[in-house]
């Protein structure tokens, strides 16, 4: 999936002209399934522990006429991903020094590769540098020394006016949904897409879908404050998606949400990386952590003391 990744001149002129981006260019979609998996989840026991409540839509994998981009939970854990060829996300003794806090590294000579396809928990606790390493991954930051690559970019040495290519090609969720009060569902995510360039007839075409997949057919017309927290985090997630990036990077995406609603926000971005998409999510939930058996990579004082493979949330600390 790093080969999912264009660089700025492979992204042709339609951004050319464009301002910052909001969501990321186009990713291929070869490998997303076109044929209708509504049955395939039905044995998934994820599904039977979800709660549905009024406020919060039923899994979209259940809904009639579910077709799509997210593949259906396995009862199992889902191949193992493949390390080879070149690293979505790779640091190399990273540290970086906020000037306000020039004697305490945020990150402290971190060094880590995470490879297409993989999902991956960052944990620790507040203040251990989980955000600061996400805002490395899409260049809202710069590392003090080291290297931080993105699918074989080196992020520290890339220009400026480059960074807009990146961020389309990265879907980014965070913990306050950033949704626009004034804009309804259908327009918050059609306007990720207008921000790029998209014409009408791709947004048309694209907007429903997503939303459709993530639970929200119904839900379109509404505005932000007419949903409940995991709608509107729904929301945020099918913005991320829209233009279905090779990589997602989720910053406490359930940190306001409850424990049944962040679970089907945890399954839905399971789903997501079952259909291809690597993604790195920062939570201190540590009961998701602990049930979702992914890979866990644990930062303490900025350090990595932790990187485990199915891990659980654990004692970061103990090696
Ligand atoms: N903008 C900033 N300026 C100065 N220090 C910061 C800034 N943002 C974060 N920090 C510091 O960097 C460290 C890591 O913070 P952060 O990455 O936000 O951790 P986490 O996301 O794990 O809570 C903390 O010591 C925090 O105080
Ligand atoms: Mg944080």
């Amino acid at each position: 999936m790093a080969s999912h990744f264009r660089s700025a001149e492979q992204q042709g002129s339609d951004g050319a002209e464009q301002p910052e981006a909001v969501v990321p260019e186009a990713a291929p979609q070869a490998e997303i399934a076109d044929s209708n998996d509504s049955s395939a989840s039905q044995s998934d026991p994820l599904e039977e522990v979800h709660v549905v409540t009024a406020a919060e839509p039923a899994d979209p994998a259940e809904q009639p006429g579910f077709t799509s981009v997210f593949a259906p939970l396995a009862d199992e854990d889902g191949p193992a991903v493949s390390r080879t060829g070149t690293p979505t996300v790779s640091f190399r003794n990273v540290t970086l020094i906020y000037p306000a806090q020039p004697n305490k590294p945020a990150l402290d000579e971190v060094g880590l590769d995470i490879y297409p396809g993989e999902f991956v928990f960052i944990v620790g606790h507040s203040g251990s540098g989980k955000s600061s390493l996400l805002r490395l991954v899409t260049r809202e930051l710069r590392a003090t020394s080291g290297q931080v690559m993105v699918a074989g970019q080196d992020l520290t040495k890339m220009k400026n006016k480059k960074v807009p290519y990146l961020r389309r090609q990265i879907g980014t969720v965070y913990q306050d949904f950033k949704l626009l009060p004034d804009k309804t569902v259908y327009e918050n995510v059609a306007f990720a897409l207008e921000c790029i360039g998209k014409p009408r007839s791709i947004i048309k075409a694209q907007v429903p879908e997503v939303l459709r997949l993530v639970g929200l057919g119904e839900r379109m017309e509404h505005f932000p404050d007419q949903l409940s927290g995991g709608e509107q985090q729904r929301v945020s997630v099918a913005r991320a998606m829209v233009n279905r990036p090779p990589l997602l990077v989720c910053d406490e995406p359930t940190g306001n949400l409850d424990p049944a609603i962040s679970l089907g926000i945890m399954k839905l971005l399971d789903r997501i990386n079952r259909a291809g998409t690597t993604v790195v999510m920062a939570t201190h939930d540590r009961e998701m952590v602990d049930s979702m058996r992914k890979r866990v990579i644990a930062l303490e004082a900025g350090r990595v003391v932790r990187d485990q493979e199915k891990g659980g949330y654990g004692y970061y600390g103990a090696l």
